[in-house]
C-alpha cells in the first residue's frame, strides 16, 4: 500500500520503518521545516523518503497520524480536503494532567479527529501499547500474538488497517465503531499507568483468547 506518516517520532518512526521493511511504499510528511524526527527516521531506513505534507498525503491511500494530540487541530484543518476519501489511522492519544483523559472522557480524541476531517475514514489503531511493542511485537515463548485492538466506522478502511496490523506481527482485533475509541483511550491510560508509573515491563501486552 501507499502509506504516509504525519509524525515520525517514537510511534511514527517505529511503524514507518517496519511497514517499509514489509514492502509498503512509505513517505514521511515534512509538516515542519527541518524536522529532526523525519531526518532521524530516514537515517534508520533507506526505504523511507519524505515530501511536503500535501504531496505525501496526496500520494497515499492510508495516512498515519502520529503527532502530539494537541497539534492535531492546527495540522488537520488545512488537510481536510486532501484527506477526503482516504484512510486516516489515528495513533494519537489525548492525555491530560496526571495521566487523565485529555478530553475529560466527554468525547474521544478520535471523535475530535474525525470531526476535523469529516470526509476521511478514521480508524484508531496502534495506541494501546508503548512504542516498544510497535518496534518489536514478537513474543516467541507464546503461541498467540499480541492483540492490537482497533476501531472505526468504515468496514473497508478497517479491513485495510487490519492487513497492516497483521503485517506488523499483531493479531488484529476489531472492537467495533469509532464510538469504541473512548474505551481504547482509557485502555491506553491504564497501560501507561501500569508501565510508566507502576513498574510493569514495557513489554506488557494483551492477548485475545477465544473458545
Ligand atoms: N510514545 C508512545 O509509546 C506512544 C504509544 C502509542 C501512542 N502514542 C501517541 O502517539 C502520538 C505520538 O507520540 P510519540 O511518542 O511518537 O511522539 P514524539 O516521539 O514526540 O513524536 C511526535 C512527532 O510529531 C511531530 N510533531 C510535533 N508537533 C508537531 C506539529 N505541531 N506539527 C507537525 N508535526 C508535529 C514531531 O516532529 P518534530 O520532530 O519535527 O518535532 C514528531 O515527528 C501521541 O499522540 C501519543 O500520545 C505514543
Amino acid at each position: 500500500m501507499n502509506l504516509a506518516f504525519i509524525g515520525a517520532g517514537q510511534v511514527g518512526a517505529a511503524l514507518a520503518v517496519r511497514l517499509a521493511d514489509a514492502g509498503h511504499a512509505v513517505v514521511l510528511a515534512e509538516s515542519k521545516e527541518g524536522s529532526a524526527s523525519v531526518a532521524a527516521a530516514k537515517q534508520r531506513s533507506p526505504r523511507l523518503s519524505s515530501r511536503p505534507v500535501a504531496d505525501a498525503v496526496a500520494g497515499a491511500d492510508v495516512v498515519f497520524l502520529a503527532t502530539p494530540f494537541a497539534a492535531n487541530e492546527a495540522l488537520l484543518r488545512p488537510l481536510a480536503d486532501a484527506l477526503a476519501g482516504k484512510i486516516l489511522v489515528d495513533c494519537t492519544n489525548p492525555v491530560g494532567p496526571g495521566l487523565t483523559h485529555g478530553l475529560r472522557s466527554e468525547r474521544s480524541g478520535s471523535d475530535l479527529v474525525q470531526s476535523l476531517v469529516p470526509k476521511a475514514s478514521v480508524v484508531k489503531a496502534f495506541t494501546i501499547y508503548g512504542f516498544e511493542n510497535l518496534e518489536d511485537p514478537s513474543y516467541p515463548a507464546y503461541n498467540v500474538k499480541p492483540a492490537m485492538l482497533f476501531c472505526g466506522d468504515d468496514r473497508g478502511a478497517k479491513d485495510r488497517v487490519a492487513a497492516l496490523v497483521t503485517d506488523l506481527g499483531f493479531e488484529a482485533v476489531d472492537v467495533g465503531g469509532l464510538v469504541q475509541a473512548l474505551h481504547l483511550e482509557h485502555m491506553t491510560l491504564m497501560w501507561v499507568r501500569l508501565v510508566r508509573m507502576g513498574g510493569h515491563s514495557p513489554h506488557l501486552v494483551w492477548g485475545a483468547l477465544r473458545r
